[in-house]
């Protein structure tokens, strides 16, 4: 591919506001002239008691079970949110290309926060994966996931206590990929001066924030002098403008390593794209798996989407098995996210004292309860505690 039409590519890509999300994108469009992100993600909610309206999108297999198991808990707890369910099953544009439903744009518009279950992607179906086009559509940047240990819950690894931080919008997922000659493709890692930035931004300010001690950069800058080079740079950058935070640098090889050997070292972590996706699952597997672990996507002005990152699980789909620990505690990220922390301690030290009891544990957990035992149980765990 020639320079010329490499560089439209990569404007493109880079162009959101050219995908079908773009009638929303005036709400969220940051007004920062300096290309950096403002830092609003603290959100200030006029009382704890003011209700407030949360788009749900339930999703495939399970989803609808386990949502339905949120909205259970949260109302035993009093949580002042109402939800407006949204389906985002792709619809077929005049382009003749699949797009999200103008009801998610619309809905999103007015909440700002969403909470989503697992969303089957169909393949060969035409139409990218469901969770990209989400968060691309609301250039959500970057993906949280804590992985926590849970106490009584038995795994090789006890106290860990660590966040993975990913940028969410480049880097090897930017999907610039194309044929050079037969028997070549290439694939373009972009990594961008803004999106490191903001991304690094986030970690501090989420350190900050959650009482944490240190943020460590992940890269692989020793290779990839360019590319991780510039992603490294940014974040050097913010930590000089943070020194309440320590800052470390790691090799992403060097980390792997160490965190199988022990994970306890480690604290805030943040990372491109793909480091990100691999390292964020490696994690989850040392607590217990996705079932059990919660992750946000974080955009502007307060935006996100929470989310449980399991599958559909269509095996068990529908037959009151799924447990919906993940979805719950992505809800209780939410609620932190909200500034509605006592709602979300409360909610989080029911679903941990039930799992800890070990009496409704669901299968992938070793037991044989069932998601409505498991929801009741907690529900009463919350009741008893306000
Ligand atoms: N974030 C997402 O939306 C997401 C993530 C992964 C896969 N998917 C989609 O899900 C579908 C199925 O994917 P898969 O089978 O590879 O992975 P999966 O996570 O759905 O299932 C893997 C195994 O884990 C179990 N499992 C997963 N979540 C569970 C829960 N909450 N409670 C109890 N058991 C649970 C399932 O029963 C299954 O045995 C595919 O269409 C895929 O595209 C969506």
């Amino acid at each position: 591919m020639a320079g010329k039409a490499i560089r439209t590519v990569i404007s493109q890509s880079l162009n959101i506001s050219k995908s079908p999300g773009s009638r929303i994108l005036p709400v969220f469009q940051n007004k920062n002239h300096d290309g950096l992100h403002s830092q609003t993600t603290v959100r200030h909610y006029a009382s704890q008691s003011a209700q407030r309206k949360v788009t749900m999108i339930p999703g495939d297999g399970i989803g609808p079970e386990i949502s339905q198991a949120v909205k259970e808990i949260f109302a035993a707890a009093g949580a002042p949110v109402t939800w407006e369910d949204v389906d985002v099953t792709p619809v077929k544009g005049p382009d003749g290309l699949f797009h999200l439903p103008q009801k998610i744009f619309d809905s999103m518009a007015e909440t700002k926060l969403g909470l989503k279950g697992p969303l089957a992607t169909p393949i060969g179906k035409g139409h990218q994966s469901l969770n990209l086009a989400l968060r691309k559509a609301f250039s959500l940047y970057a993906n949280v996931r804590p992985c926590k240990s849970i106490e009584g819950y038995q795994t090789p690894y006890d106290n860990v206590d660590l966040v993975t931080i990913r940028e969410n919008t480049e880097g090897e997922y930017s999907g610039i990929e194309h044929t050079i000659v037969d028997g070549v493709v290439q694939s373009i890692k972009l990594i961008t001066e803004n999106a490191s930035r903001r991304v690094a931004e986030y970690a501090f300010q989420y350190a900050r924030e959650n009482k944490r001690d240190s943020v460590t950069a992940v890269h692989k800058a020793n290779i990839m002098r360019m590319s991780d080079g510039l992603f490294l740079k940014c974040c050097r950058d913010i930590a000089a403008m943070n020194k309440d935070i320590k800052f470390k640098e790691a090799y992403l090889d060097t980390v792997c390593l160490n965190m199988v050997q022990d994970p306890k070292p480690f604290d805030v972590l943040v990372m491109p794209n793909l480091y990100g996706d691999i390292l964020s699952d490696l994690c989850a597997g040392l607590i217990g798996g996705l079932g059990v672990t919660p992750s946000g996507n974080i955009g502007e002005d307060g935006v996100a989407i929470f989310e449980s990152v399991h599958g559909t699980a269509p095996d068990i789909a529908g037959q009151d098995k799924a447990n919906p620990t993940a979805l719950l505690l992505s809800a209780v990220m939410m609620l932190r996210h909200m500034g509605l922390t006592e709602y979300g301690d409360r909610i989080e030290s029911a679903v941990l004292s039930v799992i800890r009891d070990g009496e409704h544990l669901t299968a992938d957990l070793g037991g044989k309860g069932t998601c409505s035992g498991f929801t009741k149980a907690i529900c009463e765990r919350v009741e008893s505690s306000s």
